[in-house]
């Protein structure tokens, strides 16, 4: 994305254009995006604490496929390709379980161990020729940052230090902001799953901008005034918003919060910054806690969204009431996903057949789409 200074007049023209319509309705462009952005790049698939323990496993939708992410005896992370190598019986059908040494596919039993070995199956004793690691399970790479798993469907992932980590850093200017948040110590205090009818780019969109957050965040901007001068304040480099000077807290009312993360510098106090980590996952960090969001498109009109808030270990055990702080950013969340919901359907329109446009404070969403189409682009043919 374009980190640029809120615009006080802009030189050239103040309205750039939009991805077309079908870009957010039409089916092939969904599945090229499943498959050349979703299957390529590093998507943050789980909370690595919802896997406490070998054998705990949880599945997830990645691009078009199902992963299956694990622990195996020595503690290690593990992904695989949620597919049994008989005969492609889905291995694990729930979201989430845990089995005690092994994987067994529910249709002949074939049976994986933790690190996806084939180990057994019914009278494998009798193919002496199978070649066990051969047929075991198909791996995903797996990287844990920020105290998530992240899984990479390609067979030579990006790095992860370049197309993930320098996405942060590229946004906060300074490599060590996004660590003092400390979010892999952190505990889950909340998670709410949304499920949205719109396009995952309408997401990411509306992320991008806070154009429109004097007309639907009233409680956000109450906290975060500038918010409401509808620049895009919080997309140059390390820059944070300001919390009025009236709040307490990044709650709901204004009210007190929780104490601010130790770690953290003076200027990351009574500061919100917000990250983009295309394609899928947004952090907002507050001094007292750490919202990640992580996106998962099911459909060109439909999008899963799972929301984790991230507390200090003892603001959490202490059983304290988190409803104030987490109501900012649930109802941000509800007015962000409604206005989304409210655009899909102009997406088919013939109004928007040749797409809509940018004003200045929304300029940078261009090289947003500059990407997607990139990535989607037909190759060239070989010789042309
Ligand atoms: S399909 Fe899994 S054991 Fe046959
Ligand atoms: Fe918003």
């Amino acid at each position: 994305m374009t980190m640029t200074p809120p615009p006080v007049a802009t030189p050239g023209p103040s309205l750039v254009s939009t991805l077309p319509g079908r870009s957010y309705t039409d089916p092939e462009i969904f599945r090229r995006e499943q498959e050349r952005i979703f299957e390529t790049r590093w998507i943050c698939a789980v909370r690595c604490a919802d896997l406490p323990k070998p054998g705990a496993y949880r599945t997830v939708l990645v691009g078009r496929e199902s992963v299956l992410i694990t622990r195996s005896r020595s503690g290690g992370l593990r992904a695989f390709l949620n597919v049994c190598r008989h005969r492609g019986a889905r291995l694990c059908t729930e979201d989430s379980g845990e089995v005690r040494r092994t994987l067994q596919c529910p249709y002949h039993a074939w049976t994986y161990d933790l690190d996806g070995l084939l180990i057994a199956a019914p009278n494998l004793a009798n193919m002496p020729d199978v070649d066990r690691a051969e047929r075991g399970l198909l791996t995903v790479a797996v990287r844990e940052w920020l105290g998530y798993a992240w899984v990479c469907l390609a067979d030579e992932p990006p790095s992860f230090v370049e197309s993930v980590v320098g996405a942060v850093t590229e946004r906060l200017g300074d490599p060590a902001a996004i660590e003092r948040y400390g979010a892999g110590e952190l505990a889950l205090g909340r998670r709410i799953s949304y499920d949205v009818k719109a396009n995952w780019k309408l997401i990411v969109e509306n992320f991008m901008e806070c154009y429109h957050c004097a007309t639907i965040h009233p409680e956000l901007t109450d906290v975060l005034p500038e918010f409401a001068e509808g620049f895009a304040a919080q997309y140059y480099v390390g820059h944070g918003a300001s919390f009025a000077d009236g709040a307490e807290g990044f709650t709901v009312d204004g009210s007190p919060g929780f104490g601010r993360i130790p770690s953290l510098g003076e200027e990351q106090d009574r500061r919100y910054f917000a990250v983009t980590v295309q394609p899928q996952v947004f952090v907002n960090l507050v001094p007292d806690h750490v919202i990640l969001h992580r996106m998962f498109p099911l459909a060109p009109d439909r999008t899963l969204v799972e929301c984790d808030w991230l507390y200090m270990t003892e603001v959490v055990a202490s059983g304290a009431d988190l409803e104030r702080s987490v109501e900012l950013f649930h109802r941000v969340n509800l007015q962000d996903f409604a206005a989304c919901e409210r655009t899909q359907p102009g997406m088919g329109s013939r109004a928007y057949r040749a797409g809509g446009v940018l004003v200045p404070s929304e300029h940078h969403i261009g090289a947003f789409h500059r990407w997607v189409a990139e990535a989607i682009a037909p190759p060239v043919p070989d010789g042309a």
